[in-house]
């Protein structure tokens, strides 16, 4: 691979890299059977390096029933047949990397699916064998066992054990088809050592570590839980399910692994912590790296936005990790949605997001145009951030999340199982419109596995590309810029008025957001890039100005 322009040179590609998510079911069908698949990105790798990205990050494309979307995955080391084969993925990699693009893969570490070889062997061995000691099978309480081993309920629904025909009970943190492995068992260890051996043996560059934080458990007593909020969760490594200071242990040994390979594996940490212990997962010798979700539960203000940023930056400095930063993922509402919906009816918190989701996602009511330019101002502000920024699929041509998809049409097992209190994520993992027409505009020829809204036409790959006001230019603009830009990683806020946030990076450029819904005076510089078009000396409201320094 030739060398990578980013400082420090090849080892230090990550620091500050661009990371563009896929969801491989809804980025590109190729063979018309409505799920996307990987000569469908294959065939797009034109597309994705005239992103200008460093780095795609596929989410599972594993076999898998689909419990949850693939992350209930029946066997780590293949391709599930509906997207690929194990050739395509190695030609997707030469592909990507002719490009400069490097690859992270997603790895489930915390739970299996119930198809997995291992949970089947399980499930026909006695209990106190080998084979289900590699879950965490236990007896019920109750004269003949019927009661669940512990009061413990999961993150997709009231129970979090699962009664097995013979009896004995096995736990669960997702749904009743991802079974939880024990990480006290050896075996288990070894295993993933083998997969992530396996991926980076076949060029994968870096891994997403699924629920990095979930895997070490105090089994003893069984743990109990009701609620899965942050605020239940202990803050000291001591929680009995998350977060243990253990957990570090199985990252040094992967982190060991990684440094044999030239330039060393990367991967960032998943963990959804407190945020004072976030840092510990971006260690040198663990993770290298851990996703700060803080954005995603920020209301769209200037303060709100500078301590995030602050703090973040300050974690960063503990452990010489670079921070991340993200906007939109395949779990939340899509940025361009999400920060127009009101804070009286959700926004913020996850709490209030599914509250308003379930109340009124169907009302119809929000300011999308407002919702995209904030998302655009919300972007460009957060590419000029020192750190790597991971990007989602989509968010590129401003796609609004698709809110009202009919019940009936919906998958996600967090809508099923949520008791109605959870929102459904199925609206940001719609398949993207590459073309204005088409049975799934431009997807596949053989329709879309998830419903698609009309409304998608307009923000089509096609009707965007090569169109100077289209959000998809601003992002490759922006991302090129960025590319060009950016050097250390040091941030400097000047100040400026009540409302608006702007800071200084080094060589002499500058960002400037205006988060307020009416116009203000533009600092001095020269324009490089804005959000909104401007004119005069005003900054429109909701948008956001890279300026070279005067
Ligand atoms: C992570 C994934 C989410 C999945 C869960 C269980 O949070 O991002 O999509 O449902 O883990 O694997
Ligand atoms: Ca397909």
């Amino acid at each position: 691979m030739s060398e990578h322009p980013f400082l420090g040179g090849p080892r230090d590609w990550w620091r500050q890299a661009v990371v563009y998510q896929m969801y491989p079911r809804s980025f590109a069908d190729a063979n018309a059977d409505g799920i996307g698949d990987l000569r469908g990105i294959i065939a797009k790798v034109d597309y994705l390096a005239s992103l200008s990205i460093d780095a795609v990050w596929l989410s599972p494309f594993y076999p898998s029933e689909l419990a949850d979307g693939g992350y209930d995955v029946a066997d780590y080391r293949d391709v599930d047949p509906r997207i690929g084969t194990l050739a395509e993925f190695d030609e997707l990699v030469e592909k990507l990397h002719a490009r400069q693009i490097r690859l992270f893969v997603d790895i489930v570490p915390n739970h299996s699916s119930d198809q997995h070889v291992w949970f089947q062997e399980a499930l026909k061995s006695p209990p106190g064998s080998r084979e289900r000691a590699r879950y965490i099978f236990r007896d019920g309480r109750g004269a003949n066992g019927e009661l669940p081993p512990s009061d413990l309920s999961s993150h997709f629904g009231p129970e979090g054990w699962t009664r097995t025909p013979d009896g004995q009970w096995y736990m669960h943190l997702f749904t009743k088809e991802q079974p939880d492995f024990d990480w006290s068992n050896r075996e288990v260890h070894d295993e993933f050592l083998k997969t992530l051996k396996f991926w980076s043996d076949r060029g994968v560059d870096g891994f997403r570590i699924d629920v990095a934080h979930a895997l070490v458990k105090q089994l003893e007593p069984l743990p109990t839980r009701s609620s899965y909020s942050l605020d239940v969760m202990k803050d000291d490594g001591t929680d009995s399910l998350f977060d243990r200071d253990e957990v570090h242990e199985i990252y040094k040994e992967w982190r060991q692994l990684f440094n044999q390979y030239d330039p060393p594996r990367v991967a960032v940490a998943e963990a959804w912590v407190h945020p004072h212990r976030r840092p510990a997962y971006a260690t040198t010798d663990g993770l290298g790296q851990a996703f700060n979700f803080d954005l995603l539960t920020s209301a769209w203000d200037a303060e709100a936005f500078q301590s995030v940023i602050d703090a973040n930056l300050d974690f960063a400095n503990q452990t010489g990790s670079s921070t991340t930063w993200v906007m939109s993922n395949h779990d939340v509402i899509r940025h361009a949605t999400r920060l127009v919906i009101p804070s009286d009816l959700g926004g913020v918190t996850f709490d209030a997001e599914n509250h308003w989701y379930v109340n009124h996602r169907l009302d119809g009511d929000l300011d999308l145009e407002k919702g995209l330019a904030r998302a655009k101002a919300a972007t460009l502000l957060m590419l000029a951030l020192p750190g790597s920024s991971y990007l989602y699929q989509g968010e590129e041509l401003g796609l609004p999340d698709v809110t009202d998809i009919p019940s009936d049409q919906m998958q996600d097992p967090q809508w099923f199982r949520g008791e109605g209190k959870f929102k459904s994520r199925d609206g940001c993992r719609v398949p993207l419109p590459w073309k204005a027409t088409g049975s799934s505009f431009g997807f596949g020829d053989g329709g879309s596995h998830l419903p698609q809204p009309t409304w998608y036409s307009k923000f089509a790959v096609e009707v965007q590309d090569g169109n100077p006001g289209s959000t998809l230019e601003l992002y490759r603009a922006a991302l090129a810029l960025r590319k060009r830009l950016i050097s250390g990683e040091s941030l400097s806020w000047r100040s400026s008025e009540s409302g608006t946030l702007w800071f200084e990076r080094e060589g002499g450029w500058s960002c400037f957001t205006n988060f307020t819904d009416h116009q203000v005076s533009l600092p001095q510089g020269e324009v490089l890039l804005t959000t909104t078009e401007i004119s005069g000396s005003k900054v429109p409201a909701n948008s956001t100005v890279w300026l070279r320094l005067p």
